[in-house]
């Protein structure tokens, strides 16, 4: 076949991102009208007013292209992060960021370190570029242990993926075991610290990638715009990152790679600090909600600092099914003991307590 020629062949062990369900299927499958969509981390509040309003202002102006460099953004992440603006990358989504990191430094026959499980981006951009997979097992399924990850590193260790709080399972890595795993890490490596979930972290022992970044160590802090700020639907991330590879990454992404509302919008969401507070806090309640639903039900959960918490459960697959029945949809990963419960609304973990609630009665337990 004449395509199994022209595709190059690393790719061949990749497959399609398989989203989550979507509500209309659900709403069809499940005969419900009501459903909750807990699937992809989204926050349930949608986009800050301000941002709606920069938006909206941006529709007439779409038959132009968008400022390429995203410049008046940069500027106000600059400022905010106390960095200059040659140390930002804004990408069409922090997803766009971490391929463009890859292709920016990988070559076929590097290794790539990351814990697993973790953000399912980590591996396609490993086989993207020929890379090789090092993967690190979590301690108990749940907790990173980057001693091991250390140990991991050889002489061809290009990048080492860490996410914090880490999706699936929202934990953490504390500042101490940070702080000694940087301080012997070989500093020719790319150390991308992956913070999708920053802003909903409330531990005291929480590093702040930005704290160790220096403009100099090949250090690349991700943030994104899908997750309390609720844009996902927009495609808007960024990243701190010494110049040079800011640089390398504007010279191979696309001219225009974010669009000019995700630009009016992010800029417009970055005024209203309090919003961000309040729905950490209201985030908060709503995981303290759910541990106790859990609790009362017999369901082992994992603490979480994200907006999603990581459950075990031996029948994953039934528990999955069982709970779409009943209008939740949540995350599965395959024969994983386990599902990751997204927050949604304090009216959505009311249902997804109800939910666990008539599964258990009907499964016996979960
Ligand atoms: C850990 C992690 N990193 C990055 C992303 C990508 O976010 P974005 O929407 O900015 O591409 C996600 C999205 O779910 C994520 O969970």
């Amino acid at each position: 076949m004449v395509w199994e020629r022209l595709i190059r062949e690393e790719l061949s062990t990749l497959v399609p991102y398989a989203p989550g369900l979507r509500e209309e299927q659900v709403r069809e499958r499940s005969g419900r009208d009501d459903i909750c969509k807990l699937s992809s981390n989204e926050h349930p509040a949608g986009p800050f007013p301000s941002a709606i309003a920069a938006m909206s202002r941006e529709l007439p102006e779409l038959n132009r292209y968008p400022e390429g460099a995203c410049m008046a953004l940069r500027e106000r992440l600059a400022v905010k992060h106390s960095v200059p603006v040659e140390q930002i990358a804004v990408g069409n989504g922090s997803n766009e960021l971490l391929r463009l990191i890859g292709q920016a430094v990988l070559r076929p026959g590097d290794e790539v370190v990351y814990p697993w499980p973790s953000f399912i981006v980590y591996p396609m951009v490993t086989t993207m570029f020929g890379a090789t997979h090092v993967k690190v097992p979590l301690t108990g399924g749940i907790d990173y242990d980057l001693d091991a990850v250390l140990a991991a590193v050889t002489d061809k260790t290009r990048i080492v993926f860490l996410c914090n709080p880490n999706n699936p399972t929202g934990t953490i890595y504390t500042r101490d075991a940070f702080e000694r795993f940087l301080s012997a890490l070989r500093d020719d490596i790319v150390l991308v610290l992956d913070e999708a979930y920053f802003e909903f972290v409330t531990s005291e022992e929480y590093p702040d990638g930005l704290d160790y970044f220096d403009g100099v160590r090949p250090v690349a802090v991700l943030r994104t715009f899908s997750k309390i700020y609720s844009l996902a639907g927009l495609r808007i991330g960024y990243g701190i990152m010494p110049a040079p590879l800011v640089h390398a990454i504007d010279c191979i992404r696309e001219p225009f790679n974010v669009n000019s509302v995700a630009q009016a919008g992010a800029l417009a969401s970055l005024d209203d600090e309090i919003e961000v507070c309040r729905r950490r806090t209201e985030n908060q309640e709503q995981k303290t909600y759910l541990y106790s639903g859990f609790d009362r039900l017999g369901i082992e959960w994992v603490p979480s600092e994200a907006n999603f918490v990581w459950i075990r459960t031996e029948r994953p697959v039934e528990v999955f099914d069982a709970l779409l029945e009943e209008g939740v949809i949540v995350r599965g990963f395959g024969t994983t003991p386990a599902l990751r419960v997204g927050i949604g609304t304090p009216e959505d973990s009311r249902r997804t307590i109800e939910a666990f609630e008539a599964v258990v009665a009907r499964l016996g337990s979960v």
